[in-house]
């Protein structure tokens, strides 16, 4: 375990730097209010005040600890493992714990000349910088002055998205707390109550993004759901992405905890509905029309990251299982410039509540099998080689 002083922090005057630049998703104005403490009944328990949470992110990532909160021993994910191991294993599988150590991130950093900016979401704590921005020369945000991080945590590096990074802040008069949703009673660490991290705005914070010239935020995550009917319905990012699970351990949890997987169901973002005859034959073509629906997801599919994308195949298949019929892909995604400021050239993606019809002739091959087939729609989500593959529909068919 790490000895609380590496975790002090040399220097607290870069924590504003990096977002000057930057339009992000609002924040909500003002810190939440713990609720007023209702008159204790005479020899009932006193009730625990929690203290006063202060902004998730008062500016932009990566943001400054300065104490570890009492009770704690570090600050790592390791750390909170020992008390929190529901919460602990869903994050270690999500892509919170690799935002930093994931390949595809890696390789797209490594082919930018200046990486400060792209390291402070995937990496939300000062300590997990080797350097930091002083300042910008002239105020250019391409041009930072980066000074050695004593503080710097190579282990804490190595969590990208770790849980202080959205659960620990430094109150104003020095001393670190945790944040949550509830008051805990019976915590060995302080925890104050900020209702900030139910709200889209709170993952808007890394989420959302975009910068002078741009015609459009880079990441529009947070937009795409504000203007759809899962915002308008009070459906939030942690609604879907943070579902309560059973096999919380810590005592007063009830036994469950939220999520953190952060996983949706791919296979419910898109509704497909497929219209073909349903016997086909063999040498005749027919066309099959596909029309898919965004129902399930809060935001466009896909969404963030422009080298994101959702691939649909329609696949005929014959009564052995074999492709009777060359697939038919539709590709829906964002098209960027390379360069900055990034503008994007083409969006055929699926917006929340949209939708995306077409049509495509099949002509069954004389060498498929006679017998009951499926026409199926599979849905391919990710970023090239390492798309995940799902199965939005199966149609069954007579293949004559
Ligand atoms: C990306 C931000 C993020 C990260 C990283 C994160 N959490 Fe959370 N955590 C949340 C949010 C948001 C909630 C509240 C969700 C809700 O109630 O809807 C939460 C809730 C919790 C709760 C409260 C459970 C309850 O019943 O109220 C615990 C405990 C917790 N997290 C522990 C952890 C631990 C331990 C880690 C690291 C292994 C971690 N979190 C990483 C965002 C995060
Ligand atoms: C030694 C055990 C222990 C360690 C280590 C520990 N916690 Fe806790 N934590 C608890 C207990 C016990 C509670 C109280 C649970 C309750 O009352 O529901 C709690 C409460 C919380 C809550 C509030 C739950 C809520 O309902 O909102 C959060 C968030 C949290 N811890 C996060 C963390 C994080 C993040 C770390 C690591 C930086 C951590 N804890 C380390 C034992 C621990
Ligand atoms: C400190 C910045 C930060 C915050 C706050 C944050 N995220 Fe993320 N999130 C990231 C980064 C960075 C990645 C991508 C990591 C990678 O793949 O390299 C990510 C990935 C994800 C993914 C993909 C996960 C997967 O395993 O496929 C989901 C879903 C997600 N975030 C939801 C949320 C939600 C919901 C919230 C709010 C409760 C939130 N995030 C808050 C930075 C953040
Ligand atoms: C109505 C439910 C719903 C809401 C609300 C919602 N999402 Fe999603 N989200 C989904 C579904 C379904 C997917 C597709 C699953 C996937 O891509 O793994 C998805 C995918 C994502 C992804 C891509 C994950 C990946 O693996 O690449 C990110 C990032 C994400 N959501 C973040 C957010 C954020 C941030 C918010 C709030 C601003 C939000 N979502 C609101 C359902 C929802
Ligand atoms: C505002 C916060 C933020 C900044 C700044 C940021 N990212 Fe990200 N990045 C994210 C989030 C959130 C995700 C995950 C969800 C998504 O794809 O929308 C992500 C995902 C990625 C992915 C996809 C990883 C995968 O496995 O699919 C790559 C690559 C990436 N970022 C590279 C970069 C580069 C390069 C920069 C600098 C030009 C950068 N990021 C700056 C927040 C940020």
């Amino acid at each position: 375990m790490r000895p609380p002083a590496r975790i002090a922090l040399v220097s607290t005057f870069a924590i504003a730097a990096i977002g000057i630049a930057l339009a992000r998703g609002k924040n909500p104005p003002t810190p939440d209010e713990p609720p007023p403490a209702a008159p204790a009944a005479e020899g009932a328990p006193v009730p625990v005040s929690a203290p006063e949470a202060p902004r998730l992110f008062p500016t932009s990532p990566p943001v400054a600890i300065t104490s570890l909160p009492p009770g704690l021993a570090s600050l790592s994910a390791q750390g909170c493992n020992a008390c929190h191991a529901a919460a602990h294993d869903t994050w270690a599988g999500s892509r919170h714990s690799s935002a930093w150590t994931d390949p595809v991130f890696q390789a797209a950093l490594a082919s930018v000349a200046d990486s400060t900016l792209c390291q402070s979401c995937h990496l939300p704590l000062q300590a997990q910088h080797p350097s930091i921005a002083a300042g910008y020369v002239d105020g250019a945000i391409s041009r930072p002055q980066m000074v050695e991080n004593t503080a710097f945590d190579a282990g804490l590096r190595s969590e990208g998205v770790t849980c202080a990074g959205c659960h620990v802040r430094t109150l104003p008069d020095g001393t670190s707390t945790v944040l949550g949703t509830h008051a805990a009673t019976n915590s060995p660490h302080p925890v104050a109550v900020t209702a900030e991290l139910r709200t889209p705005e709170f993952c808007a914070t890394c989420h959302e993004v975009s910068w002078p010239g741009a015609d459009q935020p880079y990441y529009a995550t947070y937009t795409e759901w504000k203007s759809s009917g899962w915002a308008a319905a009070g459906v939030t990012c942690q609604s879907c992405h943070m579902a309560p699970t059973t096999g919380a351990n810590v005592p007063g949890s009830n036994g469950t905890a939220p999520a953190h997987t952060y996983a949706a169901d791919p296979s419910r973002a898109l509704s497909a509905l497929v219209r073909m005859p349903g016997t086909v034959h063999r040498n005749e073509a027919f066309d099959l029309s596909l029309t898919l629906q965004n129902t399930g997801a809060g935001h466009s599919m896909p969404t963030g990251n422009p080298a994101n994308s959702a691939v649909v195949t329609v696949v005929l298949l014959d009564a052995a299982g074999k492709e009777l019929a060359p697939p038919w892909p539709q590709t829906f995604a964002r098209t960027v410039d390379a360069v900055a400021p990034y503008r994007t050239t083409a969006d055929t993606r699926i917006a929340s509540g949209g939708q995306a019809a077409g049509t495509h002739r099949f002509t069954p091959s004389v060498k498929g099998a006679p017998g009951l087939g499926y026409a199926e729609v599979r849905l391919a989500l990710g970023n090239g080689k390492a798309a995940r593959t799902y199965l939005l529909s199966r149609v069954p068919v007579t293949v004559e």
